[in-house]
């Protein structure tokens, strides 16, 4: 089939060159010229494992092109996929679709014939009749159809995710799109994935839903790791002991910091402020949100109560500063609130993330990059795990930190107060 995908951010890169690599034709656009050059020259702007092979192979076939002409892109594809960004509003809670509707004025211009238009990013819920309304300003609706097909994709894990998919929903009562997407998706059917046809906003709703119900999953626990921490029990106990019940399920349910990311922040807040719209109160998501916009500094605190106070040229070391690992994201990671706090109580912060040197952090004082673990660590007096990278599963800190009372704040319970006092480590992990 011919696609065309509007946007090569991460949605709409990963999930175009994944198309591509099931035999379709893709057409990833951008307006970004850089963007786009730096793409044909194999140049990928995210870090996401596997990525750039993917990218390599099926650009060389020739199944998947890159370009900056929007117009064109879409009259050769039958399927459009809106990928483009739906950030939070400057000023308010709810997502700012300026991007989606422009580029809804853009495809209105260019359909000869029959297409099927995709929102693939995350859009509140009544945007597909928005776009749907736009569209047929200019064209007949026997000419287009509007169709919900939210993505589930994790940074890190985003390839695996597209090609094994727990289940592809479809949101429309258009019975040739369905069958269209149907055929689409059919390498993904058949090894496993479930297909949903649903309405196109029951579509919207359910990827909102679904974020917001992991957000919750995760906050709920995190809340209960600082009680945990109160009681002498270890959180880690009780997300088995939680998990193993098939109805909760071990997933989502590991303590740490608080949610970040591209899609846990945004969501929430969309999908509150989508119901507060239609009148009616999610007041479980606006507590989580609450909570989770707590977190970082609950966590500081504890960084303060760990060093007795006494932060001033106190040397810490941030392990990873991502919002999660297999990631370059700094998308609203913890990390940005509590470097900034920690240096302006006086606090020196060496860091080292697998994904390199960070911007947000290049103008700040007392923030250096180390390029490998080992001097990231060295003469550290608090070592804070931050991110849970592979790459700090195992490391021998005795022999690299150099200064006998170091202290090991893990923020992910990577590993265990019990084998760090077999190696006379003072060590703290979360809720335990
Ligand atoms: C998420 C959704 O999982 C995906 O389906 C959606 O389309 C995009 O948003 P992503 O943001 O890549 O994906 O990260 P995810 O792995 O879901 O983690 C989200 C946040 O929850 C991270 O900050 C992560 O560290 C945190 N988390 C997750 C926990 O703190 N504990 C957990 O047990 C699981």
């Amino acid at each position: 089939m011919k696609l065309c995908m509007i946007g090569t951010g991460y949605v709409g890169l990963v999930s175009g060159v994944c198309f591509s690599d099931l035999g379709n034709n893709v057409i990833c656009v951008d307006n970004d010229v850089k963007k786009v050059e730096n793409l044909k020259k194999g140049v990928i702007p995210i870090y996401e494992p596997g990525l750039d092979e993917l990218v390599l192979k099926n650009y060389n076939n020739k199944r998947l092109k890159f370009s900056t002409d929007l117009k064109n892109s879409i009259l050769k594809s039958d399927i459009i996929f809106i990928c483009v960004g739906t950030p939070t509003k400057k000023n308010g809670n709810g997502a700012d679709l300026s991007q989606i509707y422009n580029v809804a004025k853009e495809i209105r211009k260019s359909i000869s014939k029959f297409k099927i238009i995709i929102t693939k990013s995350t859009v509140p819920i009544t945007t597909g009749d928005e776009i749907e309304k736009i569209i047929s300003q200019k064209v007949s609706k026997k000419f287009f159809s509007v169709v919900s097909n939210p993505e589930f994709l994790r940074e890190g894990e985003a390839i695996r995710d597209f090609t094994y998919p727990d289940r592809v929903v479809i949101g429309t009562n258009d019975r040739r799109s369905n069958k269209i997407l149907k055929n689409l998706y059919s390498p993904l059917i058949s090894k496993g994935a479930k297909y949903i046809n649903t309405t196109r906003r029951a579509a919207e709703l359910i990827k909102y839903a679904s974020n917001a119900f992991l957000a919750t999953k995760v906050t709920f626990i995190n809340e209960l790791a600082n009680l945990c921490e109160k009681i002498d029990v270890n959180i880690e106990d009780i997300s088995i002991g939680m998990g193993l019940d098939k109805r909760i399920g071990g997933r989502f349910l590991r303590a740490g910091p608080p949610y970040g990311g591209s899609c846990f922040p945004k969501d929430t807040k969309a999908i509150a402020s989508t119901a507060d719209k239609f009148k009616t109160n999610l007041s479980v998501i606006k507590s989580v949100i609450k909570s989770n916009d707590n977190r970082s500094s609950l966590l500081l605190k504890r960084v303060f109560n760990i060093l007795k106070n006494k932060i001033k040229n106190k040397k810490i070391c941030f392990l990873g500063v991502t919002f999660k690992a297999n990631t370059d994201d700094m998308r609203d990671s913890s990390s940005l609130s509590m470097i900034p706090s920690l240096i302006k109580k006086g606090a020196k912060i060496n860091y080292f993330d697998p994904t390199g040197e960070k911007d947000d952090f290049k103008k700040l004082k007392n923030v250096n990059f180390s390029n490998n673990i080992a001097s990231a660590v060295k003469d550290s007096d608090l070592i804070i795990i931050h991110t849970e990278w592979n790459d700090f599963k195992s490391i021998n800190f005795k022999k690299i930190v150099m200064n006998k009372k170091f202290i090991i704040f893990d923020m992910r319970n990577i590993y265990t107060a019990k084998k760090m006092k077999n190696l006379n480590i003072k060590y703290f992990g979360v809720g335990c």
